[in-house]
């Protein structure tokens, strides 16, 4: 409760608490859902159900709670995957927006060789979260730069890469607004993909007469929607400033429990759709995703006035 608020405004508060309640006793939806403080909000993300808090008992199964912790003195904010900060989930499409580390090898101007590379890696392994290979692209910027994406080490299959040169170290070729290997490069991933390392390759490449202009090379796998290449990335800091270090990543989730909506609609008891909802076959990776019905609006996860409505009688009811 915030100190500031007053007894008429907490009195307000305990009477819709109760109105709520009698609702959701009404409507035989899980109480926890809807009366435990912070279920489904983290630092002012929404965590739409069957996502929910950890701990909070919000969420549908373990695999959709969200660490909210405070980073900072009273500033809060969403993880999965206990490092992997979360910036907004979308029930419709079936994704979370999530934060990723921008991997980098830098030439070291004294010792005058390539300093060790800062090479990341996600594990979503065993998770509802699988990384969309429709919305990213593994994207490299440099000028000497060969870099690998792949998954996991001696037990995976996968592997690619992406080459970016600026020829003679000719940095008039690299153009604004294109990543076509000049300078920049960009490849598709894998789909199904729940995991992912970055290798850069420093050993074959001698980049000791290009340092001076291109000090840094960078790798991430990022949402291709929010990169759009600048020259200034090759010769300053500039792309890794910009997103501070780290880049929107897009990561596909489902309900996994099922390979197929055929498979899930053989069980309505574990069954995730619920009234007025159609179900969809998850693009990436097994399972499928629940969509309110044309004309209806609200959670398609719930049961209840939180659930699937009439568009024209729930117009709160999209926030959940
Ligand atoms: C968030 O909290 C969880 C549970 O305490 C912990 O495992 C995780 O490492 C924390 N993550 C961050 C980024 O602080
Ligand atoms: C990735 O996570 C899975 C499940 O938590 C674990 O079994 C596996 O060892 C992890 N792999 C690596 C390389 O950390
Ligand atoms: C590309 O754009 C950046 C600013 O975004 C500018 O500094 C740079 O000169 C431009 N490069 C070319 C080749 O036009
Ligand atoms: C790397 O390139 C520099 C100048 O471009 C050259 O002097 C040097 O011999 C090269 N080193 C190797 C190992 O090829
Ligand atoms: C690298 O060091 C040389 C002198 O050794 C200096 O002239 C140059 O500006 C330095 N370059 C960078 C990028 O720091
Ligand atoms: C990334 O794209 C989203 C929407 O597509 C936009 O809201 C956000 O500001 C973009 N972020 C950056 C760093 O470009
Ligand atoms: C990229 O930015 C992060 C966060 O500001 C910083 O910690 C890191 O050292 C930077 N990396 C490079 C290569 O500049
Ligand atoms: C969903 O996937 C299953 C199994 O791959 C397939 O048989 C079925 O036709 C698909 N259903 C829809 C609605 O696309
Ligand atoms: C249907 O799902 C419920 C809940 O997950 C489970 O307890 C039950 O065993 C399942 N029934 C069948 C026939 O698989």
């Amino acid at each position: 409760m915030l100190p500031h608020r007053s007894a008429a405004l907490a009195a307000v508060r305990a009477a819709l608490m109760l109105f709520l309640i009698s609702k959701v006793l009404a409507s035989g939806e899980p109480l926890a859902a809807v009366a435990k403080r912070d279920c489904h909000e983290c630092g002012g993300v929404d965590i739409p159900y069957p996502f929910g808090v950890r701990s909070s008992g919000c969420a549908m199964a373990p695999d959709y709670e969200v660490d909210c912790n405070e980073t900072s003195k009273g500033v809060y904010k969403p993880f999965v995957s206990r490092n992997v900060e979360v910036l907004k989930i979308s029930l419709q499409i079936g994704q979370a927006r999530v934060m990723n580390h921008i991997s980098s090898s830098c030439y070291n101007n004294i010792s005058q060789t390539m300093d060790p590379p800062d090479e990341w890696y996600l594990n979503l392994t065993g998770t509802a979260y699988r990384l969309s290979d429709s919305a990213n692209k593994f994207t490299v910027i440099g000028c000497r730069t060969l870099a690998y994406i792949a998954d996991e080490s001696y037990v995976g299959k996968y592997m690619s890469g992406c080459v970016s040169v600026c020829r003679r170290g000719d940095l008039r070729n690299a153009i604004n607004g294109t990543c076509t290997g000049i300078g920049c490069c960009q490849t598709n991933i894998r789909t199904n993909l729940d995991y992912y390392q970055i290798v850069f390759e420093v050993g074959s490449l001698n980049t000791s007469g290009i340092y001076n202009m291109t000090p840094c090379s960078y790798a991430v796998l990022m949402d291709s929607s929010n990169f759009t290449f600048s020259t200034a990335y090759l010769t300053s800091t500039e792309f890794n400033t910009t997103y501070g270090g780290q880049a929107p990543l897009v990561l596909d989730w489902a309900i996994r429990t099922a390979n197929s909506c055929e498979e899930a609609q053989k069980n309505f008891t574990s069954y995730a759709c619920k009234a007025n909802t159609f179900c969809l076959n998850s693009t990436n990776g097994p399972g499928y995703l629940c969509n309110c019905k044309k004309g209806y609006q609200g959670n398609p996860y719930l049961q209840g006035p939180n659930g699937c409505q009439a568009s024209d009688s729930a117009s709160s009811a999209s926030d959940f």
